[in-house]
């Protein structure tokens, strides 16, 4: 495979996309007016979703174009080498497998890639970390003085967290009855102290989930758990305050995920109790590994399978549907139209699901650790403007707090509007208000008339004659005045099921890897979070009390930490 990408910007379509963009103006109530086929036109299904296209800014003759551009910087040969394992992570020189870890189990020929029999291998993991869920779950696993595991405590950060508990939060209704699922992240002390609240040593279990095992906020947060556990445990009299004792403690409330299984055993942990994941899957494409046992403990292994069973329903669409039809794809290079022509800088994500109120931060490091980067995968400095910022709430919330940017800022904001037919909670509000809301009326109806309404507003906004009409005085009118124009993209589900959600996952796993072939990006590495975390080591003498360490920093940070020590 060569490391030199396409440059998407000296292809003809590129050129193509220019002259278009010179003559277009978005016109979404004029396009809608006059063309009532344009909403089917641009619908689009991708396993259970259904992905309405049709409010973006966009002709068929820019998507015409940007499906060309597909072709130009070689978008289906540069899907068939991530999903063959190729080394597409050049800066790393590693395989870019994450579809391996949901392929069918059976799928014949079998996945080798450089001497490894990859389906084996993740079927072998997969069944190990069942297992465990089930010994976790039927109660046959214990705790140190023989009492069920009541608690799981992943101890995590970025990949190693933000997957697990976003799907944690979303499939809460298929977790009644079993294990309580907590997660710790920062190195805050605050968030184990607050994790930890409340729990009863002798009835959690600590899963200590990182992919190098060398992460210092997770390491320390998982020290910071084992002293708790020992604490615990010793003051409750429930174990001897014994070397012995508490390595035994260990292996009873202390498991591993990691790619590194050296290093667990290193941490006192039996590597028996470990399950391993590969160093082709990264870290932000990680839920779906080891790296969601809490999440099989939590849901069962079937749940965690399901889930699987998603992700592997849109891989199968990426792979094999055509451009023109190709969810991922579409939205994909719709971003690149967004970012490189229509000058956007941010993209909001608004699930109109209580339960999915993570999924936007689980997208951030997903998007933006995967496409920040200003060079491209030669070494090369980009010849385009690269990621967008990602960002977004859980509607209703955010119509009372940002969406008045979205409706009359200065900015163009794509957003993805996301929302499901059947409600994991159907209630029903028996008294109503006497006024909007008849009495009996579903609640999850008002919801969805709130989603349906939000992109209409955004497409066809309201008109200053449209105020008019309404008796507004006339120095009211343009305040009141909706431009419209505003890009939405509209995705719905029947509901919110575990494979769902994994559809919804690998979607923007391919969203991503879209664009950065497009920008000709490694999307896989992440060298960026290094110097901060080298620079942390350094400044932490100074922090401490060290005064060499304070003298060789910057006056502003000299200054800074020197405030923290007079305020200690
Ligand atoms: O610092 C960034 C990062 O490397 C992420 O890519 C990763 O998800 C996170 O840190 C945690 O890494 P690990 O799983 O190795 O602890």
């Amino acid at each position: 495979m060569t490391t030199t990408p396409a440059d998407a910007t000296a292809t003809p379509s590129w050129a193509d996309l220019q002259r278009h963009h010179r003559d277009f103006r978005g016109d979404l109530r004029g396009w809608f007016a006059t063309d009532p086929g344009r909403a089917e036109r641009l619908t689009r299904t991708a396993g259970d979703l259904l992905v309405d296209l049709s409010k973006n800014l966009v002709t068929d003759e820019t998507l015409e174009i940007l499906v060309r551009l597909a072709h130009d910087v070689d978008l289906p040969a540069r899907t068939e080498a991530m999903f063959t394992g190729e080394h597409i992570n050049v800066t790393e020189d590693r395989a870019v497998l994450h579809t391996a870890l949901r392929r069918a189990p059976g799928t014949q020929p079998p996945l080798v890639v450089d001497g490894q029999d990859v389906d084996a291998d993740v079927a072998r993991e997969l069944d190990k970390l069942s297992a465990f869920a089930d010994q976790v779950r039927s109660g046959a696993w214990t705790g140190v003085t023989g009492k069920p595991v009541r608690t799981v405590v992943n101890i995590g950060i970025g990949g190693s967290d933000l997957g697990p508990v976003m799907v944690y939060e979303a499939l809460a209704p298929y977790g009644e009855g079993g294990p309580a699922a907590r997660f710790v992240s920062n190195i805050d002390p605050t968030d184990v102290a607050q994790k930890t609240a409340g729990l009863d040593p002798e009835t959690t279990l600590f899963i200590v989930a990182s992919k190098t095992f060398g992460t210092l906020e997770t390491l320390t947060n998982a020290r910071l758990a084992r002293a708790w556990l020992w604490e615990g445990l010793v003051a409750a009299g429930a174990i001897e305050d014994t070397d012995e004792a508490r390595q035994a403690a260990v292996g009873k409330h202390f498991v591993a995920v990691s790619t590194a299984l050296d290093k667990v055993a290193a941490f006192g942990i039996d590597p028996a109790n470990a399950f391993g994941f590969w160093d082709w899957v990264g870290g932000r494409y990680s839920v779906d590994s080891a790296i969601g046992t809490s999440l099989a403990i939590a849901f069962g292994p079937d749940v965690f399978r399901e889930l699987l069973a998603g992700f592997r329903t849109m891989d199968e669409h990426f792979r094999s549907t055509p451009l023109e039809r190709n969810v991922p794809a579409l939205m994909g290079l719709l971003n690149v139209w967004y970012v490189n022509f229509l000058d956007a800088h941010t993209h909001a994500v608004l699930p109109y699901a209580q339960q999915l109120h993570r999924f936007p931060a689980y997208l951030q490091q997903l998007t933006m650790e995967s496409n920040g980067k200003s060079v491209r995968a030669d070494g090369s400095p980009v010849t385009s403007q690269t990621g967008e910022v990602f960002w977004g709430e859980p509607g209703t919330n955010g119509q009372h707090a940002f969406y008045q940017l979205i409706h009359q800022g200065t900015r163009t904001i794509p957003a993805d509007f996301i929302a499901f037919a059947t409600p994991a909670y159907p209630l029903t509000d028996a008294d109503g208000d006497g006024g909007a809301v008849r009495p009996g009326a579903d609640v999850h109806e008002l919801f969805l008339a709130n989603f349906f309404a939000q992109t209409k507003a955004l497409a066809f906004g309201k008109t200053a004659d449209e105020v008019r009409a309404e008796g507004t005085a006339e120095h009211l009118v343009s305040a009141r005045t909706f431009s419209g124009n505003r890009p939405t993209t509209s995705i719905m589900a029947p509901a919110l099921t575990p494979s769902v959600l994994g559809q919804l996952v690998a979607l923007y796993e391919h969203v991503t890897f879209v664009q950065g072939v497009v920008w000709g990006i490694d999307s896989f590495d992440q060298w960026g979070v290094e110097l901060g975390k080298k620079l942390a080591l350094e400044i932490a003498p100074a922090v401490s009390g060290d005064d060499e360490a304070l003298a060789a920093q910057d006056s502003s940070t000299k200054a800074l930490v020197e405030y923290y020590r007079a305020h200690r």
